[in-house]
């Protein structure tokens, strides 16, 4: 099979083989990464903006980091300097772009759908890099990723999400990513911090952190995102924290061999303890490194070129 689609936009979207061809890519490209010399000629000639509406620290520096190594011009665009704040509308912004050649735009919006409306109506390349509530599509790739390089399959793992799984578009993406793979999936927050129906999408529900996390071989925890507008649906941080964060003692409780994920940013003394964090079960730092692989692979299987080009130094 070969990659056909010209957009990212959803992990929903995209069929076992498509999340597959990605993971080998990638772990092509984590190969590079490591060596001395990191850079290909691949998408010499190709120019990819980078239009972040939203906060962002590792999506947005990893995706221009992927565009360099592949020897792409990369455009960085600053909302608040843009024409945006005149009352130009994020189609005709993006078609600007599309008028200057540019071939992939990266975005991240507040608004979920945001980045499907760009992909319907430009032939430039676009990839979600998180819109809203609804998916963080490279997040939940590099998640794959990381799993799958440290457990022998994903098919038949049981991996535990813990946050706020509400308001959260990595939680949405993994999701259908780990499920798609065969992941048993078990989804544990207070109940005002979960999608209603949300079990209709093949996954367990559990409110209690202890048995959720029981016999889990990956535990994947998420932050409150305290800058949405509902904010915190709980009592207190110290009481969600007290109920839903990791910390040493309930690790040291668990499978020693129980791997430990964050997407960042993480808030230590909340989800997560410093200890759990930092400690060898963590791989919270390598997921940052996979994400610079897995947005190589993804930026050069939307440029269309063929398969081999893309190693060539
Ligand atoms: N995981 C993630 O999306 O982090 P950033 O918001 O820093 O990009």
């Amino acid at each position: 099979m070969i990659w056909t689609k010209k957009d990212l936009i959803a992990i929903k979207d995209l069929s076992v083989e498509e999340i597959q061809i990605i993971l080998d890519t990638a772990r092509a490209y984590k190969d590079l990464i490591l060596r001395p010399i990191k850079k290909v000629p691949a998408l010499r000639g190709r120019t990819v903006a980078l239009f972040f509406l939203e906060p962002s620290t590792r999506t947005r520096i990893s995706f221009e980091l992927a565009a360099k190594r592949l020897s792409a011009d990369v455009i960085n665009m600053n909302p608040s300097t843009s024409s945006q704040t005149k009352g130009e509308s994020l189609l005709d912004t993006a078609r600007n772009l599309e008028a200057l050649k540019i071939n992939t735009i990266v975005m991240r919006h507040k608004h979920a759908g945001a980045a499907e409306i760009l992909a319907k109506n430009l032939k430039a390349s676009i990839i979600n890099a998180g819109d809203g509530f609804h998916e963080h599509p490279t997040q939940s790739l590099l998640d794959l990723f990381t799993i799958l390089e440290n457990k022998k399959t994903l098919k038949g793992l049981n991996v535990t999400i813990v946050g706020d799984i509400l308001h959260s578009r990595v939680a949405r993406s993994n999701i259908w990513g780990l499920t798609k793979m065969g992941v048993h999936l078990t989804l544990c927050s207070a109940p005002s911090m979960l999608p209603k129906d949300i079990e209709k999408l093949g996954v367990k529900i559990c409110y209690d952190l202890k048995k959720a996390i029981k016999n889990a071989d990956v535990i994947q925890l998420l932050r409150i995102q305290f800058e949405r507008d509902s904010g915190i649906l709980f009592p207190s941080v110290k009481e969600y924290g007290n109920l839903y964060g990791l910390s040493a003692e309930l690790l040291k409780q668990l499978n020693p061999q129980a791997l430990i994920m964050h997407p960042g940013p993480i808030n230590r003394g909340i989800e997560i303890a410093s200890a759990v964090a930092d400690g060898p079960q963590s791989l919270i730092l390598d997921q940052v490194t996979n994400g610079l692989a897995v947005r190589m692979a993804i930026l050069f299987l939307l440029s269309g070129i063929d398969e081999g080009e893309g190693m060539r130094k």
